[in-house]
């Protein structure tokens, strides 16, 4: 049985960021850096590239080594690995080391330690797999990631001697100018096999920077002439997130990549260089999208929807057929065939039922809104239940807010508010009733009822209806 275990190094204090935060929880697309790095982890027995391997593999939670921070860190991902400490920040070898307690007890103890760094977001499942297949392929005692790149970069440089065997992994910062020129250079991705590893770690100098770097292990092996394998992988897969402007660069490639796994799946995306998906969105085929239009968090958009342009939706469930033109929505939540906007504005717990049409600045916050119904022009439902087929005229507001509580107002089926209603919560308004133009209502109406004026006061009890035999019978039109 192959036994490996994952490290990740996430104790830096990313000094690069300047941020007050730890630089594994920077977003990226939404989902935090550390949170794309354990996703490649868990799904490496998944890939084809392991396939040959996984019934005879086993492995365990990844570790990560935390330093600063560790509370925020642990509250964001939980049980999802295990957590090792190290208290003071004294390089990349140092980090591996302080990890080696929770490694040794996991159980069984693993052959192999996987090592990668928490601020490479990009790598994906199958690099790690490869490096890992290669690894045990070639029963190397070190076997690590590298990238090809002409740019200038801070990537540790790969020394190769003539024969180009592995020599040593060389740091920017002391590289010499000829081996600045390396275009081969490190990823940050190593299998080591244990039982070298502990004791090498224990035996690394600390070096001229004071700190200890798990890069000198490689020159340590390879003068003891132990077997060094790479792979070769792109450098985009392998890009290190040491401050913003690397974040950005990171964003645009995730961006790209988010935005093609959609394309192909049957969204059409008419301006990809203007449309932000994050990497925890869901969207049905034969949706467009067009520019400006910035979806994130955990958003599910279903089929044939029409969304943007300039518009917003964060943890919003929106349903097919649904359009939404430069407008905003938060924590909402629509059904199938609903269209907003332009200009309008759904907050945190606006449910919009079927059909619903909601025009321009309007606004919906903490409301369920029931099938069919529509609001045009100018209005604002806070802390509402409306039912079917009502009809919000131009102007019409919930008054939700007393100044101390906010109060509800409940509509019923098929009611009509007229233009410019007022509505002091809380407050019912029954089905089929009338609100006239400018009323300011106060009491519940009660169903089929109009009201007018200012307060509101009852203008007809119930709306004559036609006798269905008999054309002049009114029902309930007494007066009480
Ligand atoms: C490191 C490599 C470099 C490689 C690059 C790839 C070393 C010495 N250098 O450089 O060869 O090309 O990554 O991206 O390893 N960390 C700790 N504890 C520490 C120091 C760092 O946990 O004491 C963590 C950091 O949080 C980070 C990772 O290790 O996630 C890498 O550290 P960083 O300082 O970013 O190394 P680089 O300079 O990028
Ligand atoms: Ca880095």
């Amino acid at each position: 049985m192959n036994t490996y275990a994952t490290v990740v190094l996430a104790a830096g204090k990313g000094t690069r960021m300047r941020s007050t935060s730890p630089k594994v929880l920077h977003p990226l697309a939404g989902m935090p850096l550390l949170g794309y790095v354990l996703n490649a982890i868990e799904a490496i027995p998944s890939t084809d590239t392991f396939a040959s391997l996984a019934a005879t593999t086993t492995t365990s939670r990844p570790v990560v080594v935390l330093g600063h921070a560790t509370a925020q860190v642990e509250a964001t991902f939980g049980q999802r690995c295990l957590y090792a400490i190290q208290e003071e920040q004294l390089g990349t070898g140092h980090a591996v080391l302080a990890a080696c307690p929770v490694v040794d007890e996991l159980d069984p103890i693993p052959r192999t330690i996987l090592v990668c760094y928490g601020d490479t977001p990009l790598i994906s499942n199958d690099m790690l797999a490869r490096v890992l297949v290669e690894h045990l392929a070639r029963r190397a005692t070190i076997t690590f990631l590298t990238a090809h790149t002409e740019a200038p970069s801070d990537y540790g440089r790969v020394v190769r001697n003539a024969g180009g065997r592995v020599q040593a992994i060389v740091e920017v910062k002391r590289a010499t100018e000829e081996q600045k020129r390396i275009s081969e250079v490190n990823s940050g991705v190593y299998c080591f096999d244990r039982t070298w590893l502990w004791p090498a770690l224990e035996a690394l100098p600390r070096n001229a920077a004071g700190e200890y770097y798990l890069t000198d292990l490689i020159g340590i092996a390879s003068s003891q002439g132990r077997e060094i394998a790479t792979v070769s992988g792109a450098l985009e897969e392998t890009i290190g997130i040491n401050d913003r402007v690397q974040l950005a660069a990171a964003e645009q490639l995730l961006r790209r990549r988010i935005l093609e796994h959609h394309m192909y799946a049957g969204v059409t995306i008419i301006d990809p260089s203007t449309t932000y998906i994050d990497a925890g969105v869901c969207i049905g085929s034969d949706t467009v999208i067009l520019p400006g239009t910035m979806i994130t968090g955990k958003t599910v958009i279903g089929s044939a929807c029409r969304i943007g342009p300039a518009t917003t939706i964060d943890q919003s469930t929106i349903g097919d057929r649904c359009v939404i033109r430069n407008s905003a929505l938060e924590e909402t939540t629509l059904e199938e065939g609903v269209s907003i906007g332009p200009f309008s504005h759904c907050r945190q717990g606006a449910y919009l039922a079927r059909n619903v049409r909601m025009g321009n600045f309007a606004e919906v916050k903490n409301s369920y809104v029931g099938a069919e119904t529509d609001m045009h022009h100018f209005s604002y439902l806070g802390d509402a239940t409306l039912g079917e087929h009502v009809n919000i005229g131009a102007g019409a507001i919930t008054c939700n807010y007393d100044g101390v509580r906010k109060n509800p107002t409940v509509i019923g089926d098929g009611a009509f508010i007229g233009s410019d209603t007022m509505l002091v919560a809380p407050v019912t308004v029954g089905e089929h009733a009338k609100t006239g133009a400018g009323s300011v209502v106060r009491h519940d109406v009660p169903p089929g009822a109009v009201v007018v004026g200012v307060p509101a006061r009852v203008l007809r009890l119930r709306t004559p209806q036609p006798h269905p035999n008999d054309s002049s019978t009114t029902e309930g039109s007494k007066k009480e």
